[in-house]
């Protein structure tokens, strides 16, 4: 019985098997329409979401399976009190895998270790967001052809951002990559993920505040959003939320491939008119997210 808590868990072998199964469910979709017949999933999720938990649930119809589960924490037991960890060996009772979101970060990692079926992280706190990770791999893929040689710059809430810190721990793991970590002062990439995976494999990066003096330079920009929920006072939050603002004309110096990423919710950090620019793949990047979700279920439940 295997769960997904951080994506380094998943071999660069077993990542090519789900980007292989998740581009076969695109071109064959009905070959899977009934590999989940009887299976349900729960789905956790202790902090609002839309992509995440609508996409796994959606993951899971495709697959013909079932759903269920809650979509805020005030709505389960644990607004009396209950554990993670007696909620997650309730929850084996009754689904054969679990999604689970959580505001503390290790909280899915608690609930793997007291389930008895897979949990997956749907993202905890400001450390981690694996599945995530798999719709960027998958978008990096449909669109680049390679996860060797590029120059991606990560752009915004670096610090409290758990996309970018799973992204680069996913990334870090090729040749030829290199980071633009673009991001205020206060926002900067934590320095547990500098010395425990920039540093220790060897990758280079540069910190800088500019995102137009490293526009031309990058294949792959990853905006994110400047996460309001993890700051502890209203007034650094106005003070940075429009730290940056993607717009055409700072796309004027872009490569003319560059591709454009987003996890969203996007709030201002790009502009609307960037969305029918061929080079913006946010959409796109959310949609693959149902179909690498649709692979990771049938991984973990063991189904070919
Ligand atoms: C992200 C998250 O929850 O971390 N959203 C998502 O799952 N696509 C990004 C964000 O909330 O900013």
């Amino acid at each position: 019985m295997r769960s997904l808590i951080d994506i380094k868990e998943l071999s660069l072998e077993e990542l090519d098997g789900l980007i292989a199964t998740a581009l076969d469910i695109i071109d064959n979709p009905q070959k899977y329409s009934e590999k989940c017949k009887g299976k349900k999933l729960a789905t956790l999720f202790f902090e609002p979401s839309t992509r995440t938990r609508l996409s796994f649930e959606a993951a899971m119809y495709e697959l013909g399976g079932n759903v269920l589960g809650f979509s805020e924490a005030s709505s389960s037991s644990s607004a009396k009190g209950e554990s993670v960890a007696d909620t997650a060996k309730m929850i084996s009772c009754y689904a054969d895998i679990i999604a689970m979101r959580h505001p503390k970060e290790g909280a899915p990692l608690v609930a793997s270790m007291n389930a008895t079926i897979p949990v997956v992280n749907a993202g905890d706190g400001g450390h981690n967001h694996p599945t995530q990770t798999l719709a960027d791999l998958l978008t990096i893929k449909r669109k680049k052809g390679r996860f060797e040689n590029l120059t991606i710059g990560l752009c915004g809430d670096l610090k409290f951002g758990r996309t970018v810190h799973s992204l680069i721990a996913a990334m870090s793991r090729y040749k030829g990559i290199k980071f633009v970590l673009i991001s205020p002062e206060e926002l900067r990439i934590p320095s547990y993920v500098k010395t425990d995976v920039l540093d220790k494999n060897g990758i280079e990066y540069v910190e800088t505040k500019d995102l137009c003096t490293a526009m031309p330079e990058l294949d792959i920009l990853y905006m994110t959003r400047i996460q309001k929920e993890r700051f502890f006072n209203e007034e650094d939050y106005l003070r940075l939320k429009d730290s940056y603002i993607l717009d055409l004309p700072k796309l004027d110096n872009a490569k003319k491939d560059l591709c454009i990423m987003h996890p969203l919710p996007r709030v201002n950090e790009i502009s609307v008119k960037v969305d029918s620019d061929p080079r913006a793949c946010y959409f796109e990047q959310a949609l693959n997210g149902k179909y690498m979700r649709m692979a990771l279920i049938l991984m973990l439940l063991g189904i070919n």
